[in-house]
């Protein structure tokens, strides 16, 4: 049976270090209050100029150098963001262009935290059906630019970071290795909970001056909602993954979580009973960065030596929309 597999990863964070005393000097907040509810120490900021496009670029070459195979070789492509280049057209167009691709299929995937754990199974559809054999998917974005600088954005604007992380999906006949489950669920119910409304279609013209000094070009979260649902949810999905799949949390070797909020990770490993050092994180370095925080720490844990070809990870994320999800694989 033909399985697909993460042939290559890489990724790429803007060099821009961003402290939380750095965010202090122009809000009302601290580094104990970031780092105690959070986590989070410092995130990387793009240069005013760059897009997520970019930071795309770069995450995609190393995961394609990683594959041992050339760029011509991808044959699709599948963006995740929640910042994308322009309002439209999509993102992968874009990147498609700057990575001097042409003519192969690109898709826009907007489904925020999740948007890796989403783009990875439908990669791996196509994959397996023998469609597609080298199908490059990257998550990545640019936060910096939309973030709410004042006292009053502050709950949002310390929490997320940009970057890039990038992924080949490729097929793969060894038993042994292979994603062997995807679960993904949405509940459209919650969209409120966390959202921006830049772009309201529905009015004639979608942006005013009214809108702009409402500050509607800010996301808003209901952050007590948002971490509550994220618990309840991402527990579930790893008990529903751990059930359907028939496997011990014990034969997992690592949880690869969406890197939200430190404190949301603890609560979901201890509810599971599953020891805390299993999930990772490099929130601390980078904050949240959304659709590229999955595929950013499994390439340093990659790239730290951590993993070994067969280990068995669960890689697993909760956010806006609600959006929720995880991949079970064999590395
Ligand atoms: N610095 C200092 N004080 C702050 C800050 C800040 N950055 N932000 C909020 N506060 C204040 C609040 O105004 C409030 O003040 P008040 O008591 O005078 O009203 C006080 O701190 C406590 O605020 P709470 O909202 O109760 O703080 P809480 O302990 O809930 O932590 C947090 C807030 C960190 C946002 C938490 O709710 C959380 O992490 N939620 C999940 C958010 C999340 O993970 N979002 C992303 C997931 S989805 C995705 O990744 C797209």
């Amino acid at each position: 049976m033909i399985r697909s597999v993460i042939s290559g990863i890489g990724s790429y964070v803007p060099p821009t270090v961003v402290t939380n005393d750095d965010l202090a000097q122009f809000m009302d907040t601290s580094d104990e209050w970031i780092q105690t509810r959070s986590g989070i120490k410092e995130r990387r900021y793009a240069e005013d100029g760059v897009f997520c496009s970019d930071l795309a670029v770069e995450a995609c070459r190393r995961a394609v150098d990683d594959a041992g195979i050339g760029m011509q070789d991808v044959d699709y492509l599948i963006f995740a963001t929640l910042s994308p280049d322009y309002h439209f057209p999509g993102t992968g167009c874009y990147l498609q262009a700057k990575l001097g691709l042409e003519g192969q299929g690109v898709l826009d995937v907007r489904n925020q935290c999740t948007g890796f754990l989403y783009s990875l199974s439908i990669a791996d559809a196509f994959v397996r059906t023998g469609q597609y054999k080298n199908v490059l998917v990257v998550g990545s974005e640019v936060h910096s630019s939309a973030l709410d600088f004042s006292t009053r954005g502050r709950d949002v604007t310390v929490l997320f970071g940009d970057g890039a992380g990038a992924a080949v999906v490729s097929p793969c006949e060894d038993p042994n290795r292979g994603l062997l489950y995807s679960e993904l669920h949405a509940d459209g119910k919650h969209a409120r909970a966390l959202y921006l409304d830049i772009w309201d279609m529905s009015r004639k013209p979608y942006m005013t001056h009214d809108s702009i000094d409402n500050t509607d070009i800010f996301p808003k979260m209901d952050g007590r909602t948002v971490f509550k649902h994220a618990v309840t949810r991402l527990v579930e999905t790893v008990e529903n993954t751990l059930k359907t799949q028939n496997v011990n949390p014990d034969d997992i070797k690592y949880f690869i979580p969406h890197q939200a909020n430190m404190r949301i990770n603890q609560i979901v490993a201890d509810k599971l009973g599953i020891d805390r050092e299993k999930f990772l994180h490099n929130m601390q370095n980078y904050g949240n960065t959304t659709a590229a925080s999955i595929p950013l720490l499994l390439d340093e844990t990659y790239r730290a030596g951590k993993l070994e070809r067969g280990d068995l990870i669960m890689m697993l994320g909760f956010g806006a929309g609600f959006t929720w999800g995880a991949n079970l694989m064999r590395w």
